[in-house]
């Protein structure tokens, strides 16, 4: 038979076509078109196996191959070709041209498989690609933290827990913080990747395949480290989707908290940041404005990505086992979340190096005389005075400055004397905001040798990463 009604890829048992409505609704290659470089690679490893299981002739795989590349070659350069394609989806688009290009014996290299399986492993090899490639954004990212941390290194800011003034510590120490947070992403992004390391084919429609065909040289000229356990579970699984976009979620929400606090610094209450004219707005009506745009869009965005994690886990839920084809859904979840998160960690990245600060402000705040009770608390406890006892005392002196209007720190050693005879002359030296800075000094303190520690850790990390990406 070289003859067939249509080209459907299972119209032998229907004696209509689909509704019309229905048809377009079903369809996937608008957005699976994305695929079409990972299925050809699936294609050039299946049509190998099955060579090995005695399936194609030498020849036939060479000629599959031959149009396999000349479809590869047709894709990159006449985008038209894609566009007008009636395919259904990606599986369907690769087997309708090498039927074009080879007639009957592009029929041929479905044997054994299943578009189960096909898109299964498309997606990973996608979400493999696209988590190391979001990792070089993030390490972009880290990159000008530190660059900023280490132009700000001394510069001492108000801490803050509850946005209420709590201990000093070094605007490079803030910095940090935020690169560490993103660091940690490059880990999750690390462990997506591997989830998605893993490859189905070979697990059919959902039994198994039943041709003699070498899963593990399939895996391995696909580049994964292992094939699937279950031919079953291979066909349901999306794990490696959900761990993708849970650490872009993660991504994001780290992204949305750097933002609001940088909103919050160049509001005017703080002013301790400036905005850089490169990544701010202006206001159609009021001229004076310089609105944070950048960091509030960096925010905002980030509903959609955690929104595309709890999209899949939505789908997923309740599906029995094997594959259905609600499945189709994870794709475009996956895929705009993708793109969404890199153009947001590459604006990030930018506007990070732009930031300005205002050192002057940042210091002002930093003599806050408030920052420094936690250090007198220490300074007793040095003295032999139980810490509860110690936070007693110091709260009463904060009292007692209260009631003197002034700044604690003005009171007379008399008065500090009055509250507990502990403290001595000595006490002045204590309550410095350097000597708080430098008193900092364990491993992820925030003392100036604690910060630049930090900074060069990390760089040592980045620098191993790309020794072996
Ligand atoms: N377009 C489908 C998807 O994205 C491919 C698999 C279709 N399989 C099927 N049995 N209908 O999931």
């Amino acid at each position: 038979m070289t003859e067939r009604k249509d080209d459907r890829l299972w119209g032998g048992r229907f004696d209509r076509p689909p509704n019309e409505e229905f048809d377009a609704f079903q369809r996937s290659f608008a957005f699976d078109r994305r695929l079409l470089p990972y299925e050809l690679a699936v294609d050039r490893a299946w049509a190998r196996a099955l060579q090995r299981a005695g399936i194609l002739n030498e020849v036939e795989v060479r000629q599959t191959l031959g149009a396999l590349d000349k479809i590869a070659e047709r894709a990159k350069t006449d985008l038209a070709w894609l566009d007008s394609s009636a395919a259904e989806d990606v599986h369907h688009f690769v087997e309708k041209a090498l039927v074009e290009f080879l007639g009957p014996l592009g029929w041929k290299l479905h044997t054994g498989r299943s578009r189960n399986e096909l898109v299964a492993t498309d997606f990973r090899l996608f979400v493999r690609d696209a988590a190391t490639g979001t990792r070089s954004g993030v390490i972009v990212l880290i990159r000008a933290f530190l660059d900023q941390a280490k132009a700000h290194l001394k510069v001492p800011m108000a801490g803050m827990t509850h946005l209420q003034h709590a201990q000093p510590i070094l605007l490079s120490h803030f910095l940090m913080a935020h690169a560490e947070a993103f660091a940690r992403d490059l880990n999750r992004l690390h462990n997506a990747a591997a989830s998605a390391d893993v490859c189905p084919m070979g697990s059919g429609a959902l039994a198994g395949c039943s041709f003699a065909i070498d899963r593990e040289a399939i895996a391995r000229e696909l580049g994964f480290s292992r094939i699937t356990a279950n031919s079953l579970d291979a066909v349901s699984d999306r794990d490696f989707a959900l761990d993708y976009l849970f650490a872009l979620a993660g991504i994001a929400t780290h992204l949305s908290r750097l933002a609001e606090d940088f909103v919050l610094f160049a509001s005017q209450e703080f002013s301790y940041a400036i905005l850089p004219d490169e990544y701010s707005t202006g206001s159609s009506l009021m001229p004076q404005k310089k609105n944070p745009d950048a960091w509030e869009l960096l925010r905002g965005k980030t509903g959609r990505v955690t929104g595309a994690l709890f999209s899949l886990f939505t789908t997923l839920k309740g599906l029995p086992s094997s594959y259905q084809r609600d499945l189709q859904e994870d794709k475009e979840a996956l895929f705009s979340a993708h793109d969404q998160l890199a153009s947001m960690v590459h604006v990030a990245a930018g506007a990070v190096s732009a930031m300005r600060f205002n050192e002057g402000k940042l210091a002002a705040a930093s003599a806050n005389p408030v920052l420094l009770a936690t250090e007198a608390t220490d300074y007793l406890v040095k003295k032999g005075v139980p810490f509860r006892q110690a936070h007693d005392l110091v709260g009463n002196l904060l009292r007692e400055a209260e009631r003197q209007a002034k700044p604690w720190t003005q009171l007379s050693l008399e008065d500090f004397r009055r509250i507990s005879p502990a403290f001595d002359t000595d006490v002045a030296n204590a309550l410095q905001l350097a000597a708080a800075l430098q008193s900092k000094n364990v491993p992820g303190g925030t003392s100036e040798d604690s910060v630049r520690a930090a900074i060069s850790q990390l760089e040592q990390k980045l620098k191993s990463l790309e020794n072996k990406p």
